[in-house]
């Protein structure tokens, strides 16, 4: 509560948010990555500790500093990533921003692996990692609301509305990441509300006003829950 105030919206509410990439080890000097800056999910985990959440931020390899107000975890890999969130559990909220690898090295290497002469490249056998927000979504101890996000470069809407569905998550935060739009590792971004109420278009904003507009948005479903 605020002192001498109304109390705020998310006091007395748990949220986990993960965000920024996985980092996959191919041998112990490489990894596999992505372009995820970490700047949209610090920012959400930020806005809800604003309105009065208590949150666990799981963070990937980022760049970034650790918000204020708000328990961080660091994690590399996607398992680990897994693994932390489920740790954090109960909560009331999770929002699940990190552009997790879809892909892990199956036997990444213990030593690094050397060039020998006249061999072929090293082939990289792939796993699939395990999918976090469908994990959650699917949870004895589910969130009350589960928002994902879907990075697409195509077919926005239709993919948006098929992991609304499969990943068990009432919204998807959709965002198109195409290299033209700048939005992967940018400040700025431009997304869609996809909901079984349907489908919300955002003017494009920066991050941090995504962020307090989810924040609130995520407020007013949790009350209309209640
Ligand atoms: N996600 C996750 N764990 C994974 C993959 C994705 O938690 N192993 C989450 C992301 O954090 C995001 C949502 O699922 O909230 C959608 O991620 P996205 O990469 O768009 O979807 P995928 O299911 O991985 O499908 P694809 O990459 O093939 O579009
Ligand atoms: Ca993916």
């Amino acid at each position: 509560a605020r002192a001498g105030g109304q109390p705020l919206p998310l006091s007395g509410r748990r949220a986990i948010v993960t965000s920024g990439p996985t980092h996959e080890p191919i041998d112990p000097v490489r990894y596999i990555a992505n372009r995820s800056s970490g700047k949209q999910g610090h920012a959400i985990a930020a806005a809800l500790a604003k309105l009065g959440a208590e949150v666990t931020l799981v963070s990937g390899p980022v760049e970034i500093a650790d918000p204020s107000g708000v328990r961080v975890v660091h994690v590399e890999r996607a398992e680990e990533m897994l693994d932390a969130v489920v740790a954090a559990l109960p909560a009331d909220i999770a929002v699940m921003v990190a552009a997790v690898a879809d892909w892990r090295v199956a036997a990444s290497a213990g030593e690094k692996i050397k060039k020998k002469p006249g061999e072929a490249p090293p082939p990289l056998q792939l796993a699939e990692n395990p999918d976090i927000l469908k994990t959650i979504g699917h949870h004895a101890a589910r969130p009350r609301l589960v928002v994902g996000f879907a990075a697409e470069t195509q077919n926005l809407e239709a993919n948006a509305r098929d992991k609304l569905k499969r990943k068990g998550a009432d919204l998807i935060v959709a965002n198109d990441v195409s290299p033209a739009t700048g939005i992967m590792g940018g400040d700025r971004n431009n997304v869609k509300i996809v909901s079984s109420d349907g489908i919300d278009a955002w003017p494009e904003l920066s991050k941090q006003e995504v962020a307090e507009r989810l924040a609130n948005l995520i407020a007013t479903r949790l009350t209309e829950l209640r």
